[in-house]
């Protein structure tokens, strides 16, 4: 349903970029960037280090984009034309276009219908003998079901990339999302938990891949040798993050802690107090996964008229995301999603970051509970 614009008057919004404050980052960005060394450098390598730290993984590389890291993770696992990706539609376009930039074909796995993250028993039905990797969206920064999704992979051989586009921070088996599988993409574009303005990371559990991806993201050139020696053996791409970006980064990474803590805190507060609303669900999810609520879905009956109820009070809200399947661009990986159906037509994403004050929260919730 649409509103006439005059109607919507968000004064909660749904997303909000977090910058470090101005005394902390102007002094280091300024110095970077009349340094003389703007490219790919000291900070590039100290900002990896720093992050690996935050996603207990120190095998990092660090990208312009999270559709670039994903890119790079896909030809990684050795996706090519003719070879097949089960992936799931329900999440940002460029996780499957990742999938679509290595050639590979993708095959849509259902989804969870309670929390719309792609569904284990789906994937199992789904792998052939052309299968060459499994793309796990962490949805809104809940977990995807990890144990099984891993045990599947595992008994065929076929390696899983995680897209925790959404969930820095979050946690499976109490451990930071970035290890668990062979390949996990984190992005840092504007409204993630963390930005750099724009960038992407991602963790490799095999060191030959590390460095493979590391050559992949600079035209297939090892920076460190002698430049007339090297031999380029592979197609790379410009791939790499700049100085002045990883310098924004190390200043932000001494703030995220605080922002994921507050996303945490008012996630939770929501899956207290919005419990047993009449016509509202809330998502559930694997008993291992601690979500970092990058935004808090719900799932609810009569959507326009919720919608309408949340534009009218100020309350930033939106789907965000088009199912993936209904783009002419992925038409040839039609099939049936029963569990997307049934996700799609009743989900709704709610603000749950670190700008909510306790009293919007608690307005929130009594926004909600006056009915729709
Ligand atoms: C689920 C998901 N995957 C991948 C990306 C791509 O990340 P980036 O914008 O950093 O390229 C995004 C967001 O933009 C996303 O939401």
């Amino acid at each position: 349903m649409s509103y006439p614009k005059s109607e919507v008057r968000t004064t909660i919004p749904l997303f909000k970029v977090f910058m470090a404050p101005e005394g902390a980052l102007m002094p280091r960005l300024r110095e970077t960037l009349y340094s003389g060394q703007i490219g790919e450098g000291a900070q590039v390598v100290h900002f990896e280090q720093k992050f690996g730290r935050l996603v207990g993984n120190e095998q990092v590389l660090s990208f312009y984009s999270g559709t670039a890291a994903l890119h790079t993770a896909v030809m990684l696992a050795g996706a090519r034309p003719g070879d097949e990706v089960i992936s799931t539609a329900m999440t940002a376009e460029p996780t499957n276009m990742a999938i679509k930039h290595a050639g590979a074909k993708i095959v849509w796995a259902d989804v969870d219908p309670k929390n719309g993250n792609i569904l284990p028993e789906s994937i199992a039905e789904k792998i052939t003998e052309r299968t060459k990797a499994i793309m796990a969206v962490h949805y809104g920064g809940v977990p995807a079901a990890l144990e099984k999704i891993r045990a599947i992979a595992e008994n065929h051989g076929i390696p899983v990339i995680e897209d925790a586009a959404h969930a820095l921070g979050a946690r499976y088996g109490g451990v930071p999302i970035g290890s668990h599988s062979e390949y996990v993409m984190f992005s840092l574009q504007a409204i993630k938990h963390m930005t750099t303005v724009d960038g992407g990371m991602l963790t490799c559990a095999d060191a030959d891949d590390l460095r493979k991806g590391r050559l992949i993201r600079w035209f297939g050139i090892d920076r460190q040798a002698e430049r007339t020696s090297v031999d380029v053996e592979i197609v790379g791409y410009k791939y790499h993050m700049n100085n002045v970006n990883a310098t924004i980064g190390l200043v932000q990474l001494d703030y995220i802690q605080e922002v994921i803590d507050r996303h945490i805190a008012n996630g939770r507060f929501f899956d207290r107090e919005l419990k047993g609303i009449p016509g509202l669900e809330l998502c559930a999810w694997d008993p291992q996964a601690e979500p970092s609520y990058w935004f808090y879905t719900v799932l609810v009956e009569d959507r326009g008229r919720f919608c309408r109820l949340l534009a009218e009070h100020g309350i930033g809200h939106s789907q965000s995301h088009r199912r993936n399947d209904l783009h002419s661009v992925f038409a040839e990986s039609h099939c049936e999603l029963p569990g997307l159906d049934d996700f799609y037509g009743r989900m709704i994403h709610l603000p749950c970051g670190w700008w909510l004050s306790d009293e919007d929260r608690q307005y929130m919730v009594d926004t909600i509970k006056k009915g729709w």
